[in-house]
């Protein structure tokens, strides 16, 4: 893996994505994932106040109105939440790329900073950042992490002391140009080192047309259109690769995940992974990802959205809604003796 030479690798066999995602009949089976809806507890909490106050909800300070979901305890706990649903999804594993004992690591947008406290906690030989808009992060971390307030579509001063692994999740919604902040990871990492991206294709599908017509399609139409016009990318899951390569990734990977939303499926695991995406979005997620979108963007009413996000909640719920969701885990290698061409600047 670590040859110059390497050519991007094949698709792997996908992760987990099969072409029917079979129904759970059996309804009454379902009182753990009732409980588990119900019971989740925030283990974070926010300790800077000076943020815009829009619509009940409270946004970042830093950068204003370059992100356009919220930054309260209310998102902290969603994305505490998503977090035990990413780990679910990947078999426990925190990312896929075949790192060794890497020293200098930097998990961009870290939200909540999970994922950067669990990847210090697993490697502390490792020095590890998170950065984001956001200072959201716990004060009690462990000696090896720590975080920065910073944009990463910005111009990056990382390249005079690159990282053995940059890693980035979820960045739909937040990011206007993903094939120039690839390209600069490209050249903050070092030559050998890994790069991965964790995404989704925000287009919610089912495979029995039972999606069709409901609330929870009009949601995501509607606010993906209002992304749109804000200039975000609702669905870089699929196009990773292409921004990989063309960024000079070698060794490059990708596997494909399912998300349903809700406990329909029958596979215990399916059903799991789509709990806690049933339990974010209760969790006043489709509030949070919508409000500032659709108001500030399409000039929606607070009241109109609101109609909108219970209506997409309430459609969840039901059993015979079969919805789901495609995540890309992509992650490619820096070459040992990278070409000149790739130095460019991160625009070109
Ligand atoms: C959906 S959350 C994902 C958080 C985290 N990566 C995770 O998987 O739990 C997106 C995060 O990106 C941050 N963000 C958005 N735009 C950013 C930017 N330009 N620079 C740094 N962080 C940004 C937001 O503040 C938010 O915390």
């Amino acid at each position: 893996m670590t040859d110059s030479s390497a050519q991007e690798q094949a698709i792997t066999p996908t992760a987990n994505a099969s072409a029917n995602v079979e129904v759970d009949n059996s309804y009454e089976n379902d009182s753990a994932y009732g409980d588990e809806l119900s019971s989740y507890s925030a283990s974070l909490t926010s300790s800077v106040l000076d943020y815009r106050h829009e619509n009940g909800r409270r946004y970042h300070k830093f950068r204003d109105g370059s992100y356009l979901l919220p930054n309260d305890e209310t998102e902290s706990d969603r994305l505490d939440m998503l977090h035990e649903m990413f780990l679910t999804l990947l078999h426990g594993k925190l990312y896929l790329a075949p790192i060794e004992r890497p020293q200098r690591v930097i998990d961009l947008a870290t939200g909540t900073g999970l994922w950067a406290i669990d990847f210090a906690d697993e490697n502390p030989q490792a020095e590890v950042i998170g950065c984001d808009l956001s200072p959201i992060q716990p004060t009690m971390v462990p000696p090896n992490v720590k975080f920065l307030v910073d944009d990463i579509e910005s111009e990056w001063v990382y390249e005079r002391n690159p990282f053995d692994f940059i890693h980035a999740r979820f960045l739909a919604v937040s990011i206007r140009d993903f094939g120039r902040l690839i390209k600069q990871c490209y050249r903050s990492v070092k030559p050998g080192g890994w790069v991965e991206f964790q995404d989704w294709d925000g287009n919610p599908y089912s495979e029995d047309d039972s999606l069709e017509g409901t609330g929870l399609q009009r949601y995501y139409d509607e606010i993906h259109g209002a992304f749109a016009k804000a200039g975000y990318d609702v669905c870089p899951g699929p196009k990773l690769e292409q921004w990989f390569k063309e960024a000079g990734f070698v060794n490059i990977h990708v596997e494909k995940f399912v998300i349903p939303y809700g406990v329909w499926p029958k596979d215990p695991y399916l059903k799991k992974v789509g709990a806690w995406c049933q339990i974010q979005g209760e969790a006043s997620g489709f509030e949070g990802a919508a409000l500032a979108a659709l108001t500030r963007y399409k000039q929606w009413s607070k009241e109109e959205v609101i109609l909108l996000a219970s209506q997409a909640r309430a459609d969840g719920r039901k059993r015979d809604i079969h919805s789901l969701f495609d995540f890309y885990v992509v992650y490619g290698q820096r070459p040992e003796n990278q070409p000149r061409w790739n130095l460019g600047q991160a625009s070109s």
